[in-house]
């Protein structure tokens, strides 16, 4: 489908542009197809010069905002004289990063790093490291309608249906009234068919590419009580949670559990292509030399940006304004939903949250109707997930006249639909 913009003599070229080269299956679909020239703070700026309210952190990544005047003087200063790529090295840098991100998550038992360049590339060596750990054992739980990536065992465990024969399923509660009792049941009769086979666990705080479904607090508790009873390794994939989206610097402390594997990404170097596994050293030094090697992992512009990160995290109380910023955010989505009968649910918890649409056609025109709210300014919205659902997850340092200012926009654009 093309997609092109009124008005937007330079978006509409580098569209076209854009397209002619590179394949459609590098994106996944956003109504918009938005073209930009420049990102500041929490605001994009169209190739034709109109300014968006981003509520996307790029997809949960750019959590300090863009072009964060402190964080790229960090990154520089970090990285300044390194390589970008240190193949087979170390650099102190890289020393610095990992004890930085042990320290900062704080779990006597997740002691070591390994450290990738994606989130499915982090899970999928935290899953390496557990079925290298026991490796009498082939069976690997995830909890159902997860999304843990696109590549490899990250894959298999994603969704409700795995061609890898080894997998499990286990449920993921949707609603508050689930009752433990259906999950208890389960982990048994997994437990029962399997004893001793499962090499691992695995499972997402909330399920965000699902469409927002956060679960009651007693639901990962008790996955890992399970675990710990039968000594299977719990992974926690944060890769989209990590460092304060749900209002905690890490969604284990939201949910309440001690994980023996913790993957981050996303928003761990603010843009940088980084990602980690922090975990239980028994898992990962069950991996020898070349067992999760690749090119790019834990390079050391990489390691800098995860230091820059973890300094303006600290320096600037990111964690409790995204709080505080989190709270005022789900009133603004209330009163949307008030306002517009179409919108049939709000979910969500810190700075993440899905509005889900009464169909796909609605949510996609939400989408148009928000990037063109005004003549000069709108909000910048991904394409719904599972069909109708539109996240809102704008960087944590999004301002209460920012949000002020999203408010009033979507208000206007959405009488539109
Ligand atoms: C929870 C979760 N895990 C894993 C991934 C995969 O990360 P990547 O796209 O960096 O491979 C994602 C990406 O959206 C995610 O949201």
């Amino acid at each position: 489908m093309k997609i092109e913009h009124q008005d937007e003599t330079q978006g509409n070229a580098l569209r076209n542009a854009f397209n002619e080269i590179v394949g459609k299956g590098q994106d996944t679909f956003t109504p918009t197809r938005v073209v930009i020239s420049k990102a500041k703070g929490v605001h994009l700026w169209t190739a034709d010069g109109r300014r968006l309210i981003d509520f996307t952190s790029g997809v949960l990544v750019c959590n300090l905002g863009y072009n964060h005047k402190g964080f790229e003087k960090r990154v520089k200063a970090y990285s300044k004289g390194l390589p970008r790529n240190a193949y087979n090295m170390i650099a102190e840098i890289q020393v610095t990063a990992s004890r930085r991100l042990r320290e900062s998550i704080g779990l006597p038992q997740a002691d070591r790093v390994l450290w990738a360049a994606s989130g499915s590339e982090g899970i999928q060596k935290a899953m390496w490291a557990c079925l290298a750990r026991y490796p009498e054992r082939n069976i690997m739980v995830a909890t159902r309608a997860g999304f843990h990536g696109k590549k490899g065992l990250a894959n298999d465990v994603t969704g409700e249906a795995s061609a890898n024969p080894d997998v499990r399923w286990l449920s993921f509660p949707l609603d508050a009234s689930a009752d433990p009792e259906q999950f208890r049941g389960e982990l048994d009769a997994l437990w029962h068919t399997h004893a001793n086979k499962i090499a691992l666990l695995i499972t997402e705080p909330y399920l965000g590419a699902r469409g927002s479904f956060h679960p009651p607090k007693w639901y990962h508790p008790l996955l890992q009580d399970w675990c710990r009873r039968h000594d299977i390794p719990f992974i926690f994939d944060e890769v989209q949670a990590c460092f304060g989206r749900t209002g905690e610097m890490y969604a284990f402390q939201t949910y309440g559990v001690q994980p023996d594997m913790v993957v981050l990404g996303k928003g761990l170097a603010n843009g940088e292509p980084a990602s980690a596994v922090v975990g239980r050293g028994d898992l990962i030094d069950a991996l020898g030399y070349g067992g999760a090697s690749d090119t790019f992992s834990g390079n050391p512009r990489a390691c800098a940006a995860v230091c820059a990160t973890l300094d303006i995290m600290e320096e600037e109380g990111v964690v409790e304004q995204a709080r505080k910023t989190g709270k005022r955010l789900g009133e603004v989505l209330a009163r949307l939903q008030q306002q517009f009968p179409f919108i049939t649910a709000v979910r969500g918890e810190g700075m993440v949250y899905g509005v889900e649409m009464v169909d796909g056609a609605i949510a996609n025109r939400c989408v148009l109707e928000a990037y063109r709210a005004s003549a000069e300014t709108g909000v910048h919205f991904l394409g719904p997930l599972h069909g109708k659902v539109l996240r809102v997850s704008p960087p944590l340092v999004l301002k209460k006249k920012n949000l002020a200012e999203a408010e009033e926009l979507l208000m206007q654009a959405w009488e539109r639909v």
